[in-house]
């Protein structure tokens, strides 16, 4: 299965976007993670709570039940679970059998919950990438956008997506400046924590320009624009907008200049051949305007329905294509093949051997009997 082994198609042991914060209350929901039903939702005192999704005795979808004090109810027949999985009622007898329903770790920080469905030994919160580098939820900067999308093609396709820019002219062309991505210079550094994609064009003012900082920052001269993509795992990409400053050096990412703001992408499997997709901006200019930061939000939607038309178009025929030849690998799919690796390499560290970090979930009791 293109381009990852079908039997394991993406690593586990990572923290992936659950959820928006919003999205959360006392009233479940059944969201299927990494081809695994889950619920989650708040418990009495507001914490969030995943629990494997599936009534053990009939099997109906425990999204879908009520929080009764502090334990989830299957609508079906009553089964009730605490925070820890414990099943602490059973309607028809005195005790929940001894029964424990599988849960799993989530964080919850600034507007997003974070879970891990891996190996819970090895649940870090530190592995969470770190906001400060992209401004989510940081002093001075403004967040806008949390639009949740249901793409139906695989993860990998979206990751694809948004290393190679040079799409922008065909799938996005109602943004200005796009063809400046087809001659820019392009530098990738492998860092500790991501891997970073730099390009950088030389630009004159441009309508998108004052679309974005507004007229008053307009320049004359002609400028560098670095456009810089961060790889923080299969989990997370950011992309900023155009960052302009004059200076020239390229050996360290860009700083100041006039404004930044950044594209964030969570990208989370649902299944091998479907995602959730987590869409936000984050800015560090016009940070009170919330008419722009709405503006922004519905321009940045707009452009990622059309990837999603995309996307969505190219997993009916990636596994035809790509079991009779190999792809035609061009200049700027480097970015795209570097970050094939390093998923490939998570991946191949959790499967050997593969029966110890599957996350199939693990009982801690048997089911119940009569
Ligand atoms: S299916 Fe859940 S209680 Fe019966
Ligand atoms: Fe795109």
């Amino acid at each position: 299965m293109y381009p990852f082994p079908a039997d394991y198609c993406f690593p586990h042991n990572r923290w992936y976007i659950a959820a928006f914060s919003s999205e959360l209350s006392d009233k479940p929901i059944q969201r299927t993670i990494l081809e695994t039903p889950v619920a989650i939702y708040r418990n009495s005192s507001g914490r969030a709570i995943a629990m494997y999704g599936i009534c053990p005795h009939r099997y109906f979808p425990l999204g879908l039940g009520k929080i009764d004090g502090d334990a989830l109810v299957c609508p079906y027949h009553g089964f009730a679970f605490g925070d820890d999985g414990k099943c602490v009622r059973i309607p028809s007898q005195q005790t929940g059998a001894g029964y424990y329903q599988p849960t799993y770790p989530l964080v919850e920080r600034g507007t997003l919950i974070w879970i891990w469905m891996g190996n819970p030994e090895k649940a870090d919160e530190n592995q969470i990438p770190d906001y400060r580098k992209f401004g989510l939820d940081q002093p001075g900067w403004a967040v806008s956008g949390h639009d949740y999308i249901q793409l139906k093609a695989r993860p990998q396709l979206l990751v694809d997506n948004v290393f190679d820019l040079t799409h922008l002219p065909h799938v996005h062309n109602q943004v200005a400046g796009g063809d400046s991505l087809l001659n820019s210079d392009q530098e990738i550094e492998e860092l500790s924590d991501l891997v970073r994609l730099t390009q950088v064009m030389r630009m004159p003012w441009n309508p998108y320009f004052s679309m974005l900082w507004g007229e008053e920052s307009r320049f004359e001269e002609i400028r560098n624009v670095y456009a810089v993509s961060e790889f923080f795992g299969p989990e997370l990409v950011s992309i900023s907008g155009p960052i302009a400053r004059p200076i020239e050096n390229r050996n360290m990412p860009p700083e100041g200049g006039i404004g930044e703001v950044y594209f964030i992408h969570g990208i989370t499997p649902e299944t091998k051949t479907t995602t959730h997709y987590f869409s936000i901006q984050t800015r560090n200019f016009r940070v009170g305007d919330d008419e722009f930061g709405n503006y922004l939000g519905a321009s940045d939607l707009v452009i990622r329905n059309q990837d999603k038309t995309v996307l969505d178009e190219l997993e009916k025929w990636v596994d035809y294509g790509s079991s009779r030849q190999n792809e035609l690998a061009v200049k700027t799919d480097r970015m795209s093949l570097k970050v094939r690796g390093v998923i490939q390499r998570l991946i191949d560290a959790e499967r050997m051997p593969i029966t110890d970090t599957r996350r199939a979930p693990e009982f801690k009791s048997p089911a119940p009997t009569p």
